[in-house]
């Protein structure tokens, strides 16, 4: 695989305008979205329910690609179209979460470390056959009472290096996401202190790992107060914080930024994506990449009556992207 191929999918996938649509869950985290639904969470039910994501009428306007799950890269519409095929065939790049999601890092209490690294080379092998162009492994950053340390933001900052440079030798565009979580009682700085250490020893692994950044997509938490802090930092210190933490470790050759929602609502995700597209010439196009914040309303409609709600269910979805699309550009207006 050339870096020419790479840099080619990764500029697709942040092409102006549009963004990705993370439809990732593992089966228990889904199995959590659906029970506060109350949706049994058997194959079927998955299977529906990421159809009617996917074939969201228009969604390619505003939608460069999806990040599946495994079992869902497997699956197929009911009239028998592989996901993967039926997202190609409307101009939506496939990408599939590959870690095998985060666990507790060994001597560092209430810290977590992803795993997945053993087995990883095959893994991507088969899901390069399977159509994916594009590969997510997520990173977990704790924030609280003297943490993160040094030692859990280096073991994940290696992982994700590690994991980047097997997805660019199998011919996949290496999404990585390093999570500042929004749970905790600290303030807007903290959370700038933490995303800056965190990017900055990112990058340093990659470089270390030869990871080709003109092939690389950052996923990236925004800088924000955390959930239960009492000063809540507004639309534009979060907007204003957010990029300067970028600008001062994010090397200018990347292809873009994606971010995730994290439990912001969507309209917050949707005002700070645009209040950060509103401040003017930056090094990379800034957008998307949500999961909660681009699928909680339908999937709320979907559950309570999934025949006679399909539809409705598609529009809030067209209208999310639509309006996160807009917001990629700086051009939402509430
Ligand atoms: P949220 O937007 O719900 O945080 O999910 C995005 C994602 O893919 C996290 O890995």
């Amino acid at each position: 695989m050339s870096i020419e191929q790479l840099a080619e999918t990764a500029q697709a996938m942040v092409a102006p305008g549009k963004g990705i649509i993370a439809i990732d869950e593992s089966t228990g985290t889904i199995a959590k979205r659906f029970a506060s639904v109350g949706i049994e969470n058997t194959e079927e039910n998955r299977r529906a329910y990421r159809e009617l994501l996917l074939t969201t009428p228009k969604l390619n306007e505003h939608i460069s690609g999806a990040i599946l799950f495994d079992e869902t890269i497997r699956q197929s519409t009911k009239d028998g179209v592989p996901f993967a095929k039926y997202m190609a065939d409307n101009g939506m790049i496939p990408g599939i979460k590959v870690d095998k999601g985060a666990h507790p890092l060994a001597g560092c209490p209430g810290e977590l470390v992803t795993e997945g690294l053993d087995g990883l080379r095959e893994r991507l092998q088969e899901y390069y056959k399977l159509g994916a162009r594009f590969a997510k492994w997520r990173a977990v950053i704790n924030i609280g009472e003297s943490i993160p340390s040094g030692t859990c933001i280096e073991s994940n900052a290696h992982a994700l290096a590690r994991y980047a440079a097997l997805c660019q030798e199998c011919g996949l565009v290496p999404m990585v996401e390093p999570e500042v979580i929004m749970d905790g009682d600290h303030d807007i700085e903290t959370c700038y202190e933490v995303t800056e250490a965190t990017l900055r020893s990112l990058f340093d692994a990659l470089y270390q790992q030869n990871v080709l950044l003109e092939g690389t997509i950052l996923k990236a938490s925004m800088v924000i107060s955390g959930k239960g802090c009492d000063e809540q930092a507004d639309a534009e210190e979060v907007a204003e914080s957010t990029v300067m933490c970028l600008k001062s470790t994010v090397p200018a050759i990347l292809p873009g930024v994606v971010f995730l929602s994290g439990g912001q609502s969507d309209e917050q995700s949707t005002e700070h994506l645009n209040a950060m597209n509103q401040l003017g010439q930056l090094p990379w196009p800034l957008s998307f990449s949500y999961g909660r914040a681009m699928q909680q309303a339908a999937l709320k409609l979907w559950a309570k009556d999934m025949k006679a709600n399909h539809a409705a269910a598609q529009k809030t979805v067209y209208e999310r992207a639509k309006e996160n699309g807009l917001a990629a550009l700086g051009k939402w207006n509430g």
